[in-house]
């Protein structure tokens, strides 16, 4: 049984939060200067990540009180909940376990859920998946012609794509030489096309991810890789055009990630080449999952257990942290705290490491599908703004494009500096140690958001009058930096399991199931209604709205 959800606007200390936001006058550099402690008082580590909360726009006593506020929705009763199964994904009744997916081999107590043995179950599909990614390493799996596998193309779509392509990027420096992944994601022809572009069938193996098996754009493009795959193997003369030789071309060079196994079987790949998983891993929180196949043979099992074990030591932080040190809890009240009283629309976040560079379109899908609703968990509508838009591109190149309007714009926009102590390629230009220089950024943007500039500074450099304002900074741009030693397969497990559990806690303080996505079918639906019309048949084109058929119609004109 689901609780229902608590109204965190009637409670005593959303009130007491309202009043205590009319009152607060953010100040930053005051703050800082009257109290030498803060800086330190404000600072945590969450396994190898040190968290420095300091530059946000709160007193002791705001943090007190968003804590509070945690308390009076049960955020800790939430979080048991969560980790000991119970069926939290209300709209599709199902249990919310992705933290299940990194516990150890034989943790205790041990975890059932549902009449699962879900560690027993977990451990399986992990012992598989390793042995196939050992094998595909070692070059004992071959394509159909005998060759070792030289490039994994994973399919698949939203949570099926961007996990491991994030994560594939972040942790290049730790991809076994000579082996490749390329990822396809979107439907339009022109993503195969390309991704396939310069590949050898005969050392390619398709990954095809997809919890359902049924979206649109996976089994279509995995269909096209198909087609992609006989075509050439016919041409290079390595297989005879005939349905045998084409079925043995699919044993060997695809396999599938899903819980629908059935479905796999009925695209004609092979059930033992098939790793599954279950309803309760959500698509955005899967990437630790089987659905992580494509990593897993990049760096290899011990690389991915440990990143395994970077989740893990932060879903431990988050299950016994008590509330006001709890990190994940923290940030995830600073940002109510920034949606639902400073008024903030979008949240920055701004890795300073170039491995990162595909970590804010992850955290776009992890955070706003999950926390982009109107209605709460029991269908009522919420009751305070949610879901705020997360965005970001790393630093320094976002210095030269948008931290202007971070800097002197009209809207709050509270931002994440990610950084790493040791770089993977520690560089010099003969002089210069290069990561040193790229962290002064790291140091120097959070400082000036922080502190800004006054325009008697302004003066002071020598600056014409007229001038001076648009010189000036305010200041008490919110800011929490991330620093971490390097970027290991276990940090970047900690920093997404950090924002995992951020995401969860926003959702918990609003009342809404941040582990469905209703609002994603519609689309699917009207695009599968739509299809005929734009094939060009009149009768289905007659029936649209003015808009869309006008729009249909220019495109079959244009088409020719
Ligand atoms: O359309 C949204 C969505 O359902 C995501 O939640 C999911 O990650 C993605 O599609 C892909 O779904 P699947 O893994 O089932 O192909």
């Amino acid at each position: 049984m689901t609780t229902a959800p608590i109204d965190v606007t009637s409670t005593a200390t959303w009130a007491e939060l309202i009043d205590h936001c009319r009152t607060l006058e953010p100040d930053l550099r005051g703050w800082f200067a009257e109290d030498p402690g803060r800086a330190q008082r404000h600072a945590h580590q969450v396994a190898d990540l040190h968290v420095d909360l300091s530059k946000n726009l709160v007193t002791d006593e705001t943090m007190a009180l968003l804590v509070r506020l945690a308390e009076e929705v049960q955020l800790g009763e939430r979080i048991e909940a969560m980790f000991r199964g119970d069926h939290i994904n209300v709209t599709e009744d199902r249990a919310v376990l992705h933290t299940a997916l990194r516990r150890p081999a034989g943790a205790e107590p041990s975890l059932h859920v549902d009449g699962q043995d879900i560690d027993a179950d977990v451990h399986a599909v992990l012992a598989k998946m390793y042995a196939f990614a050992e094998k595909v390493r070692s070059g004992e799996w071959t394509g159909v012609t005998g060759k070792p596998v030289r490039t994994v193309v994973n399919i698949g779509i939203g949570g099926s794509d961007l996990g491991p392509v994030m994560a594939y990027e972040a942790l290049q420096p730790y991809v076994a030489d000579g082996l490749e992944v390329r990822f396809v994601s979107n439907i339009d022809p022109t993503d195969v096309a390309e991704t396939t572009k310069g590949l050898d069938p005969e050392t390619t193996l398709f990954i095809v991810a997809s919890k359902t098996f049924g979206t649109l754009e996976t089994l279509t493009n995995a269909r096209l890789a198909r087609e992609w795959l006989w075509e050439g193997l016919v041409a290079a003369g390595a297989i005879e055009n005939v349905e045998d030789a084409r079925t043995a071309a699919v044993s060997a060079h695809f396999v599938a990630v899903s819980t629908a196994l059935d479905k796999v079987a009925a695209f004609g790949i092979d059930p033992e080449n098939a790793f599954g998983f279950w309803d309760w891993v959500g698509g955005r929180y899967s990437v630790d999952s089987a659905i992580g196949t494509s990593l897993a043979i990049a760096i290899g099992p011990e690389r991915f257990a440990e990143f395994l074990a970077g989740f893990h030591a932060v879903d431990e932080h988050l299950r016994t942290a008590p509330l006001a040190q709890n990190v994940p809890v923290l940030m995830g009240l600073l940002n109510v705290w920034y949606v639902n009283f400073l008024g903030a629309e979008s949240h920055a976040v701004l890795p300073y490491a170039q491995h990162l560079h595909r970590f804010p379109a992850y955290l776009q899908q992890l955070t706003m599908e999950s926390n982009g609703k109107s209605v709460r968990w029991d269908g009522s509508p919420v009751t305070t703004d949610t879901g705020e838009i997360f965005w970001g591109e790393p630093g320094t190149n976002g210095q030269h494009a948008f931290y202007q309007l971070i800097h002197q714009g009209t809207r709050l926009i509270p931002a994440d500096f990610i950084a790493v102590a040791n770089p993977a390629h520690p560089l010099t230009d003969g002089e210069t140690d290069v990561h040193g220089l790229f962290l002064a950024n790291f140091f120097a943007q959070t400082k000036a958001l922080a502190f800004g500039k006054t325009a008697e500074e302004v003066r002071a450099e020598g600056t014409a009058e007229a001038i001076v304002p648009a010189r000036v900074f305010e200041g008490n741009r919110p800011t929490t930096s991330v620093l971490a030693p390097a970027l290991t397969p276990s940090v970047l497990g900690q920093l997404i399991a950090l924002y995992e559990h951020i995401t969860f806690v926003q959702g918990v303080v609003w009342g809404i199931d941040s582990f469905d996505q209703w609002g994603v079918e519609l689309g699917k639906q009207l695009a599968g209604e739509l299809a005929p019309a734009v094939a060009g048949d009149a009768e289905s084109l007659a029936t649209q709205d003015a808009s869309t058929k006008a729009l249909i119609g220019k495109y079959l004109e244009l088409r020719g």
